[in-house]
């Protein structure tokens, strides 16, 4: 079965308050594009075309106007309300219907994933049958859930928010998973803060060897956007990357002309539609490339 996406991007925001107040925070600006660009792209960069996005009922409206029903990138998008940010693995049991038992790749919609090689990567994780999730290494891996390795360095559990972190690893907002996954989060019970748990069905998973940890190393840059901080030193990393090379990161179109999923003449309409911005301005290279 071909494998599915899912774009997680409810959640209140609410490190950013009072920004998110009035939108969603995958809607912000990371420079000079919408937070969701960035990880749609992973998601496309790994070839993947039928792809969910998972919002909160009242952002969705914004949400379908930005992206529309995918066609215009070769792509197909299915809109899914998260009514209350219950937890990332309950992604799995909105998305049922949706996978019908297809595996899928999950992402969050406020990670951003840049680094040479990372097409390769995915494409690993996506002809594997197994599960794959990603480790990296952070400086704070209190702020997340965080791998636990056995003496032979095997990863054995995931521990969500440790005060005590059993190792710098950290787990990526990128899960590829089997079919099986909206099955598995339905087992899981609520957290003591009320959350489905997505380190507890990883941690099933690995508890059952049926899970590959690969370490993202120091060549990859993985950014989270969830607090003002966060937020700005995305933008600028972006910005930085982009002058310096004159090549855009996160750009859908780019990624689906590339791909020949659209031709020259659906990425001609599409750069008439982004009037006299930068961003047009890109589109156009592209043409004349
Ligand atoms: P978080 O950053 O953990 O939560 P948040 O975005 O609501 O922000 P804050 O902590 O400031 O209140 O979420 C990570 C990503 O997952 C983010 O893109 C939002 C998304 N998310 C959901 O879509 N549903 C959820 O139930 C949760 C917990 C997160």
């Amino acid at each position: 079965m071909t494998r599915k996406g899912i774009i997680l991007a409810g959640g209140t925001g609410s490190r950013l308050y009072p920004i998110t107040m009035g939108a969603s925070k995958q809607l912000l600006p990371i420079y000079d594009k919408p937070m969701i660009y960035y990880p749609l792209s992973v998601l496309m960069l790994a070839g993947i075309r039928e792809i969910a996005i998972i919002t909160t009922p009242e952002d969705q409206p914004q949400f379908r106007r930005l992206l529309g029903d995918g066609s215009q990138w070769g792509l197909s998008f299915a809109f899914i309300e998260q009514p209350r940010p219950e937890g990332l693995a309950q992604a799995y049991l909105l998305a049922r219907d949706f996978l019908a038992g297809a595996p899928s790749a999950m992402v969050l919609g406020d990670n951003i994933f840049f680094g040479h090689g990372l097409t390769e990567v995915l494409a690993a994780a996506m002809a594997r049958p197994e599960g794959t999730i990603f480790g990296y290494r952070v400086s704070d891996p209190e702020r997340y859930g965080v791998l636990e390795f056995d003496p032979d360095g095997r990863a054995r559990a995931i521990v969500e928010k440790p005060a005590a972190p059993p190792s710098r690893y950290a787990v990526t907002g990128l899960y590829f998973l089997d079919g099986a996954a909206p099955e598995r989060a339905a087992e899981i019970r609520p957290s003591a803060r009320g959350e489905l748990e997505i380190a507890d069905l990883l941690s099933g998973y690995l508890a059952e060897g049926a899970l590959t940890v690969e370490i993202m190393g120091r060549g990859y840059a993985w950014l989270d956007t969830g607090t003002q901080g966060s937020l700005l030193d995305a933008g600028n990393f972006v910005r930085t990357l982009q002058q310096r090379q004159g090549l855009q990161t996160g750009c859908p179109e780019e990624i689906a002309y590339r791909a020949s999923w659209i031709d020259r003449n659906q990425l001609f309409a599409l750069c008439e539609c982004h009037g006299q911005s930068a961003y047009a301005q890109h589109l156009q290279e592209l043409l004349r490339d």
